[in-house]
């Protein structure tokens, strides 16, 4: 099963947003979607518990030993991952995701994280490829242009900037991905996500 992992151990990054995404990015494209929820506070349980019967179907799932057949796994994970707990997760993965939110606070306390993760076996040794999402970025602002001279020097790519905008928000209440909303509302926002199908593809 292809496994994605969502991480960064700053709070708030958007992790949850980008994974619940993510997996009903993933539905809608007709993949065969599970969702692997490894914090305590459950947010992305609590919003597949909202989702609609209607909409393509994303699985729960609670544990590697339930991952069998073909598919794609979402995992979200919880603030403040790193050490043994981030090295064993990357055994299982395929491929991470680390959104950031350009701010001065949550730069500083990612570039450890990224070197962390360029340092981590699996990562050396190509089994698990990297990929930053710059979230709620408005590219006209300081902190965008901030963000992209914070992530110049490291190796990794940058995959895209998703706006802030209350389309996530708002498809979240309802159990839903902004790929849920209508597609006149969100071309703007399905637009940025092309890259991530791209890289995920690849
Ligand atoms: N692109 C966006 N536009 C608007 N709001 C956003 C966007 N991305 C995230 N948010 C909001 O930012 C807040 C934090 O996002 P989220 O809960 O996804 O972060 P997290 O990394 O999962 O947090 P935690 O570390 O607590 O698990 C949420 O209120 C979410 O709705
Ligand atoms: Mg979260």
């Amino acid at each position: 099963m292809n496994t994605i992992l969502i991480a960064n151990p700053k709070g708030g990054a958007g992790k949850t947003t980008l994974s619940t995404n993510l997996a009903g990015n993933l539905a809608r494209r007709g993949e065969n979607v599970f969702l692997w929820d490894l914090d305590r506070q459950k947010s992305a349980l609590h919003w597949l518990s909202l989702r609609p019967a209607s909409l393509p179907r994303i699985q729960r799932l609670d544990s590697n030993k339930q991952k069998s057949g073909d598919g794609v796994l979402v995992l979200d994970s919880p603030a403040g991952l790193h050490g043994g707990k981030l090295g064993d997760l990357l055994k299982l993965v395929d491929k991470v995701i680390v959104p950031i939110v350009p701010s001065s606070f949550d730069l500083a306390a990612t570039q450890v994280f990224l070197y962390e993760l360029l340092n981590e076996k699996a990562v050396r040794k190509g089994k698990a490829f990297v990929a930053i999402v710059g979230m709620r970025v408005d590219a006209r602002t300081r902190a965008a242009e901030k963000l992209d001279e914070f992530l110049a020097p490291i190796d990794l790519p940058v995959l895209t900037h998703l706006r802030d905008t209350q389309n996530y928000v708002n498809a979240a209440f309802e159990g839903k991905s902004i790929f849920d909303l209508a597609p006149s509302l969100v071309a703007q926002d399905v637009a940025q996500w092309q890259p991530i199908e791209t890289w995920l593809a690849q």
